[in-house]
């Protein structure tokens, strides 16, 4: 024995497996190194608790527990193992170096990690698929079968399997069938156990989640592994936020509650295009239905569109579930919510280029912000690259800033999304440049657009890139951060979402 009494395996180390895992081995009892006279480094099971980190919540079991991320891509798991680790989350970093090593791995030996391992997450990605029957819209769940599928085939004992990544329901169902099908006469229960964390944020949001949702099957061997997987939570998250549910509620929750955030952003920005040709004020709106508790205050700030690897695949992953189960009416109202983001991404680019006498042709342009929001430097499905399309189209020179994004990934996910690349747009590497600060990318630019809403872009020394721009020097605000009396005070000619110009 190694000294852990519990050991979990998560497939993918990406934005959710690395961080979730993370977060499971800080708050959970840690083997503590023994010394022996020869031979390796083994484990002996004094459960140890890091002060610093428990304080964010209640008592669970005390049993060690070992975690081990692994992933296909090499270059992934050597990032997690180096001190830059893949991917930018606040307070992620701090997280990882108090546990990797002690309780918390990262390999790629991934037959060896799923046969140690009493539990096994499956976190890989689940994009939308793009050909094939529901192309555009349902979601691939191959990945998660290659991982039953391997699971099934490397176990020498029983397991429990828990889908983290986000599926279609009654995805569980055929990742049990495939386990199920295993020569060795093993049994596996099978939970859904959807992430509800949000880039950015993940640390808190995993440290002090709202609620942990673990669907089982209804059945004493599936309450049994319902209850294993909620006694790791119960570690740090007390127990009344701990739901279990059936395998199909657990499966469904989760695309129904980023289908009703996604919503709030889009009911939000169809009345910023109202409040434009009104002269009402979209804050004001804000604020004065938020203050309704029924309503509430979050998540409804007005922005140029939601972006995000999430947001839009799972709508569409819904849309197609009602449709499959002949739901027009119901398909067809959640697919408003897409519609109505495209409109919004639509006509803040062209409102820049209207409101620019109608040509941007040949024009410096600064954008201000690629990720799809701010403290993260993930670009997938970002709003910004929508609108750097479209003002490529209208042959801007655009300079991109961004304290986060690396100029490859931008161009990636611009091929990927947008089918935008060197090859299919002569000259594209040279009309959108990168530059290494917000006041380099303004230096002469005829307008500067606010895209994500990093904090830093609040504090810039605008009376010092005034004095840098072309005249008249617009703003377009699509974050609503900027204090626009004080820019119009300094001479810029500003424009913002929802608001009166
Ligand atoms: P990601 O693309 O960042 O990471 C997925 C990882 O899985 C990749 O590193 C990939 O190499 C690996 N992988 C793919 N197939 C594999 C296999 N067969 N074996 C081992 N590794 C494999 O994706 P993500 O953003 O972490 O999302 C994962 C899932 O979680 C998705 O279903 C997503 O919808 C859901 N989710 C994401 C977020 C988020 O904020 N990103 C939040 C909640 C839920
Ligand atoms: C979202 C959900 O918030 C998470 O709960 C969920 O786990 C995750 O999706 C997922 O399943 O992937 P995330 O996409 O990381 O998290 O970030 P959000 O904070 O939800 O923002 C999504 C997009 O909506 C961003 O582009 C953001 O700028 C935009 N947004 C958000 C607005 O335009 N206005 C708002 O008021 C809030």
């Amino acid at each position: 024995s190694d000294g852990f009494d519990l050991h979990i395996c998560c497939m993918g180390a990406g934005y959710v497996g690395g961080p979730t895992m993370a977060v499971i081995a800080a708050n959970c009892p840690k083997g503590v190194m023994g010394s022996v006279t020869c031979g390796p480094p083994v484990f002996v099971s004094i459960p140890i608790r890091d002060e610093s980190i428990t304080t964010w919540g209640g008592g669970g079991g005390e049993r060690a527990i070992r975690v081990c991320v692994v992933d296909l891509s090499q270059k992934q798991i050597d990032a997690w193992n180096s001190p830059d680790l893949p991917i930018y989350e606040p307070g992620l970093v701090e997280v990882v170096e108090k546990c990797r090593g002690t309780n918390l791995f990262f390999s790629t030996d991934i037959d060896a990690e799923i046969e140690l391992a009493d539990v096994v997450f499956i976190s890989v990605n689940t994009p939308t698929k793009t050909a094939g029957i529901g192309a555009g819209r349902a979601a691939n769940v191959k990945n998660c079968e290659l991982c039953a599928r391997k699971i099934a085939e490397v176990s020498m004992g029983d397991k429990i399997v828990v889908e983290k990544s986000t599926v279609p329901v009654r995805t569980a169902e055929a990742v049990r069938r495939v386990l199920d099908c295993n020569e060795k006469g093993l049994r596996f229960q099978v939970l859904s156990n959807p992430e509800f964390l949000a880039e950015g944020t993940a640390i808190p949001d995993l440290m002090e989640p709202d609620r942990v949702l673990i669907g089982g099957v209804q059945s004493p061997e599936g309450l049994r592994a319902a209850e294993t997987l909620a006694s790791v939570y119960a570690n740090w998250v007390p127990r009344e936020r701990i739901l279990t549910t059936n395998l199909w509620s657990s499966e469904l929750a989760k695309l129904v509650a980023n289908a009703f955030l996604a919503q709030r952003v889009s009911s939000i920005n169809s009345i910023s295009a109202l409040c434009e040709a009104t002269g009402a004020n979209v804050s004001e709106i804000t604020r004065a239905v938020g203050m309704d508790d029924r309503i509430g205050k979050r998540f409804l700030n007005s922005s140029i569109g939601f972006g995000g690897s999430c947001f839009q695949k799972d709508i569409l992953n819904l849309v197609y579930l009602c449709e499959t189960y002949g739901l027009r009416e119901c398909a067809e109202y959640w697919n408003q919510v897409i519609i109505m983001n495209d409109y919004q991404k639509k006509r803040f680019s062209e409102k820049m280029v209207s409101t620019m006498f109608n040509t941007v042709t040949g024009k410096k342009i600064a954008i201000l912000g690629f990720a799809f929001k701010k403290d993260t430097g993930d670009v997938r499905e970002t709003p910004s690259m929508f609108v750097v399309r479209d003002l490529v189209h209208e042959q801007a020179k655009i300079h991109v800033y961004d304290p986060q994004v690396k100029r490859e990934d931008m161009w990636i996910e611009m091929d990927y999304t947008c089918k935008m690349n060197a090859a299919n747009h002569p000259g594209l590497e040279e009309a959108v440049t990168t530059s290494p600060d917000a006041y380099s990318a303004c230096d002469g630019a005829h307008a500067l657009a606010v895209l994500t809403e990093w904090d830093e872009f609040k504090d810039l020394d605008y009376e010092r890139i005034y004095k840098s721009m072309a005249k008249p020097a617009f703003v377009f605000d699509g974050r609503n951060i900027l204090d626009h009396d004080a820019l119009r005070k300094v001479g810029f000619e500003v424009h913002a979402i929802g608001k009166p110009d």
